[in-house]
């Protein structure tokens, strides 16, 4: 069967990577992909939100099956244009992708539903949105409704800072995305990320990851896409696991089903593990990026009749087979990422850095000119090992990345901290 990847960061060339394994495969196409991924798949240049350019290449060259990797396309219907077409595809339709492309209607879902989440308010004026932060009272997280590119929560530690955020986000920070906000309540406690594919009826557990969203060691600084991830997550015990499944996942599918938007694809529940149990932080509609190159790492069992179960139906029946070993990834970045950052530098030895046998780098923002791989992009590069511990894949990872040769990159030197200071 032919395939076709949309994407071109870390998370598409690690699902690329994982598909390209599989027998069922004749030919692989990544639009537009990126430096990395040249040896695995053919990447085309194509436009993905020119929904009739997408098509057309499907039906010339014959394309079965379309793995859609990030969440814009999915918020603005190529999944829907797919299925029109009887193209299968993996990737909710656009009224389910609101999930991720409207903060405020998964905050009503969950209040619908009974799914644990922070208490909020949804606002589309300054003034009420004042008066409740002043009656809630402060820290407090303000968000855009929309998407922002993870960059529209504010974690206000006082009033005004709450209020400024208000401000900024009425005031076109976010352009469209901030037409609408969010007031929550800050919840307390770990991070962790759980994947679930779903036919929109029947679930199909996919893995728990834990990333570094902040761009400074110790989880300072700025927020990023992800400097960093691992997986299994520690804190996602068994018994986390089930809770998440029976009190967040399964009310949300079925919640969906009811509102006639059955979510088809993954559903990535971002989780804060408080005292009281699991709560919802926010969902996304697409595998977490660097997360998904840990899940490729420890998946060891073909992932095409799984991704393909989610639009067939009956995903509860695909056995998976996953390591017990923990796959961790750490980012490179381009100096000066998230803010404004160097282009074009040269990257050198990856060829040496990438050699041992549990080792991946995956690419993000590299572009290749004849021999070279040069940086195009914040986030650049993804180093991952899979080793027995966290500790140790920890330090396969940053042996590996110590041999690349780039002066024009940066990366966090503890990833995993959490996890070890656990002793996991
Ligand atoms: P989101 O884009 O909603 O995932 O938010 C980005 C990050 O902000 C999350 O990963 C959390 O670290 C943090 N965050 C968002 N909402 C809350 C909340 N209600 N309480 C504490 N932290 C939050
Ligand atoms: N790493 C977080 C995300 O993909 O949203």
């Amino acid at each position: 069967m032919n395939i076709l990847v949309i994407g071109s960061g870390g998370r598409e060339h690690s699902l690329t990577w994982k598909i390209a394994q599989s027998p069922l495969i004749e030919k692989l196409y990544v639009a537009p992909g990126n430096g990395g991924m040249g040896d695995i798949a053919i990447c085309v240049a194509l436009n993905s939100s020119n929904h009739d350019e997408v098509v057309e290449f499907c039906r010339e060259k014959n394309i079965e099956f379309v793995v859609i990797g990030p969440e814009a396309p999915l918020v603005d219907g190529l999944g829907d244009r797919l299925k029109d077409e009887n193209i299968a595809a993996f990737g909710p339709t656009a009224n389910a992708a609101i999930l991720e492309g409207s903060k405020g209607f998964t905050k009503d879902l969950c209040a619908k539903y009974n799914i644990p989440t922070a208490a909020y308010g949804r606002f589309s004026e300054a003034e009420p949105a004042k008066r409740f932060v002043a009656q809630q009272g402060a820290p407090i997280v303000i968000k855009a409704d929309g998407l922002a590119a993870g960059k529209g929560v504010i974690m206000a530690e006082t009033l005004e800072q709450a209020n400024d955020a208000i401000d900024d986000i009425f005031g076109g920070q976010f352009g469209e995305a901030g037409a609408e906000l969010v007031v929550e309540e800050m919840l307390f406690g770990e991070e962790a990320s759980f994947f679930v594919l779903t036919d929109g009826e029947n679930i199909l557990p996919f893995g728990t990851a834990q990333d570094h969203k902040r761009v400074g060691e110790g989880d300072t600084g700025p927020n990023t896409g992800g400097m960093g991830a691992y997986s299994p997550a520690p804190v996602m015990d068994a018994a986390m696991i089930e809770r998440t499944i029976n009190e967040i996942i399964i009310p949300t599918v079925k919640g969906m089903a009811a509102e006639g938007r059955p979510f088809q694809g993954v559903l990535f529940a971002g989780l804060m593990i408080t005292n009281k149990g699991p709560e919802l932080i926010e969902y996304n509609v697409r595998f977490g990026d660097p997360e998904c190159q840990t899940l490729m790492m420890r998946l060891k069992s073909d992932i095409v009749p799984a991704l393909m179960a989610c639009s067939i139906g009956n995903v509860h029946e695909v056995e998976t087979d996953w390591s017990d070993d923990t796959a961790l990834n750490v980012v490179m970045a381009a100096n000066g990422y998230p803010g404004s950052y160097d282009k074009n530098t040269e990257i050198n030895n990856l060829d040496q850095a990438g050699a041992a046998e549990n080792v991946v780098i995956f690419h993000a923002g590299t572009k290749k000119e004849n021999d070279s791989i040069l940086a195009i992009g914040g986030r650049v590069l993804n180093i991952t090992a899979l080793s027995a511990t966290v500790k140790q894949a920890k330090e396969d990872a940053y042996t590996a990345i110590n041999k690349i040769n780039w002066p024009g990159g940066f990366f966090r030197r503890d990833i995993g901290w959490r996890a070890i200071d656990r002793g996991d």
